[in-house]
């Protein structure tokens, strides 16, 4: 186990060139255009941007959600541009978690079944995927809300709940499109943290996309989404000297 933390160069996504358009009626808009990214093991990487700069785009394209149109990708050493639909989902399922700005658990059940459901998915039993679930929840501090629906649940903590989801499978990767947007300061500074200690825990790599410099600032390495394509974060430097 720690033999596996230490060694942080596993590289665990890898885009080269990648290239994403839609068409906007007659307008072409090339919103990914040449992105490239390195990410590996235990490493946690913020993506900044203006809002339409395509921050969702590429975590949806790096996710397998959606294709991109050109580039290459590959998710924990595999080449994914000839993959048939079912060979994305299941690296997707096997690899990787995500964590969205809402936390989209299903409101029917509690939040050990929210938290099993990947597992359920993924064809575990029953009962080994709803203790899976359990310790995880307790190990993230949620051991008095086993049993409560979302509905019962405080913004803070269906964050936490929908994080151990995104964790419960073990992915190598976590992509979270703006896990505390949706949260005040003080709740998402706690959510931050559980992330960080996600990522030395568990050696996993996480790609946060976040309007939140101040957070932004506290990964390892934070990048810039600017004309579709990823950079060194400027817009950082600006704000902490400003
Ligand atoms: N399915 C789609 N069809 C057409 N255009 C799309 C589609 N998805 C995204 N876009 C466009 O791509 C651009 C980038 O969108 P994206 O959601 O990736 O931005 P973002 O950086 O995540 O913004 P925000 O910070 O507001 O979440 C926008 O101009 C958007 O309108
Ligand atoms: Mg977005």
């Amino acid at each position: 186990m720690t033999e596996d933390l230490s060694t942080p160069k596993t590289l665990v996504l890898k885009a080269v060139g990648l290239s994403r358009h839609f068409e906007d009626g007659q307008r072409r808009v090339q919103v990914l255009d040449g992105v490239d990214l390195s990410v590996h093991a235990g490493e946690m990487v913020a993506i900044v941007g203006a809002s339409g700069s395509g921050k969702s785009t590429l975590l949806h394209c790096l996710g397998l959600l959606d294709r991109p149109d050109g580039g290459e990708l590959s998710v924990a050493g595999n080449a994914t541009g000839g993959l048939s639909e079912k060979a994305r989902s299941r690296l997707r399922n096997q690899c990787l978690g995500f964590v969205y700005q809402f936390h989209h658990l299903l409101p029917e059940f509690n939040a050990v079944d929210n938290v099993a459901m990947p597992l359920i998915v993924g064809k575990e039993p029953l009962a080994s995927a709803r203790d899976r679930a359990r310790d995880l929840l307790i190990e993230m501090g949620l051991g008095h809300r086993l049993q409560n629906y979302p509905g019962q649940l405080s913004g803070g903590e269906r964050q936490r709940v929908a994080l151990a989801r995104a964790l419960v499978t073990r992915p190598v990767c976590v992509l979270a499109d703006e896990p505390t947007g949706n949260l005040d300061r003080e709740t998402a500074s706690q959510v931050f943290e559980l992330i960080t200690r996600i990522r030395d825990d568990f050696g996993t790599a996480v790609v946060l996309v976040t309007h939140d410099l101040k957070l932004a600032e506290r990964a390892d390495r934070c990048l810039s989404m600017v004309n579709g394509r990823l950079s060194d974060s400027e817009i950082l430097n600006d704000a902490s000297a400003s």
